[in-house]
């Protein structure tokens, strides 16, 4: 099958070796550096947990012409960048498309790509659990199993399901159908945006996170406070434990993350401020239309504000 990989950073790259291990002709589409880095030394993961390394060499483009047609694309990128790249996927005439990455805008996105698509096209979405970050030219992949994306379509069942059966069938790793997945999105990015916010107010540096401890317990009251504002607006709450278990044990959860984040394993998480800010900001305007208070919220939002500011 021929697939590409748009977007060559922490999470595409390592989907992009699974494909290849499954025996496809894998391109990924890279941009300055990193398409310099690929086509010279190939495509190298450090599988932290694995403590193997491997190098895998894929063909490389910058740009996507229309005619350059795929039997499917995996766009892998932040959701401060898909709007970028839209436009370049609508005027290309591959038809299956999943949009992989934390997202508030599944509707637009794929309304966007219905109305101005040169050719007919089937978008899902997804999102991948592995996590890791880019370092002197290779990925640092953090993974317990052999990888994993939970995947929906916004009208059910997903169109091309088959097709993508076909595409991880010599792999191991598993899609995890979510038939809500424009709910689960919006979940994930409640549990997201307090906790990197004082991530990155801390600069990344977890020992100073866990000493925090007046912040770790806004960042989960701030979570119970985000399920309850989508749960205001009428999203449902998916999964359904993980938002009961925030609210009902805060304690728990920030005892759990705390010892989470003692691990050395957990430095090698990523996170952008862009990303970040993009998040919140559709959500400030989903707080503002819920009546439910957020104070946790609203604090770590103010500090991290004007932290970014000053910086
Ligand atoms: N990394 C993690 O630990 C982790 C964990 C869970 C979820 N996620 C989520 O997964 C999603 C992807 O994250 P990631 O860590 O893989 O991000 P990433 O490492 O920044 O990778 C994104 C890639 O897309 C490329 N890109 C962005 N805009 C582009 C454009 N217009 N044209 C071509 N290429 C473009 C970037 O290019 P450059 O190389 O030039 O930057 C980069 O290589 C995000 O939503 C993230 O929050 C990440």
């Amino acid at each position: 099958m021929n697939i590409l990989i748009y977007g060559a950073g922490v999470q595409g790259s390592y989907l992009a070796h699974v494909l290849v291990q499954g025996g496809h002709d894998v391109t990924v589409l890279a941009r300055g550096k990193r398409a310099e880095e690929l086509e010279t030394e190939g495509l190298i993961i450090r599988h932290y947990l694995q403590r193997k390394t491997t190098v895998d060499q894929v063909r490389v483009i910058r740009g996507l012409a229309s005619e350059d047609v795929y039997d499917l694309i995996f766009v892998m990128m932040k959701y401060s960048d898909f709007e970028a790249v839209l436009p370049i996927l609508a005027n290309n005439y591959s038809r299956h498309i999943v949009l992989v990455g934390n997202n508030m805008d599944t509707y637009a996105m794929k309304d966007y790509l219905s109305k101005n698509g040169k050719s007919p096209k089937q978008v899902v979405f997804g999102f991948q659990t592995t996590a890791g970050t880019r370092m002197d030219g290779r990925v640092i992949c953090i993974r317990g199993g052999h990888g994993e994306m939970v995947i929906g379509s916004l009208e059910g069942q997903i169109p091309f399901r088959t097709l993508l059966e076909q595409a991880f069938s010599r792999t191991k790793y598993k899609l995890n159908d979510q038939d809500q997945i424009d709910a689960w999105l919006k979940n994930h990015m409640v549990l997201v945006v307090p906790m990197n916010m004082v991530i990155l107010y801390h600069q990344f540096q977890m020992k100073k996170v866990v000493r925090d401890d007046k912040r770790m317990r806004q960042f989960v009251a701030a979570m119970g406070e985000g399920f309850r504002v989508l749960d205001s607006l009428g999203y449902p709450l998916t999964p359904a434990r993980q938002a009961s278990w925030i609210t009902h044990y805060p304690n728990f959860v920030r005892w759990a993350l705390k010892l989470f984040f003692m691990l050395p394993v957990s430095r090698w998480i990523d996170g952008t401020s862009t990303e970040l800010a993009a998040l919140n900001e559709t959500f400030a305007e989903w707080r503002s239309r819920s009546d439910v208070p957020t104070p946790n919220w609203d604090a770590l939002e103010a500090e991290w504000l004007n932290q970014s500011y000053l910086m």
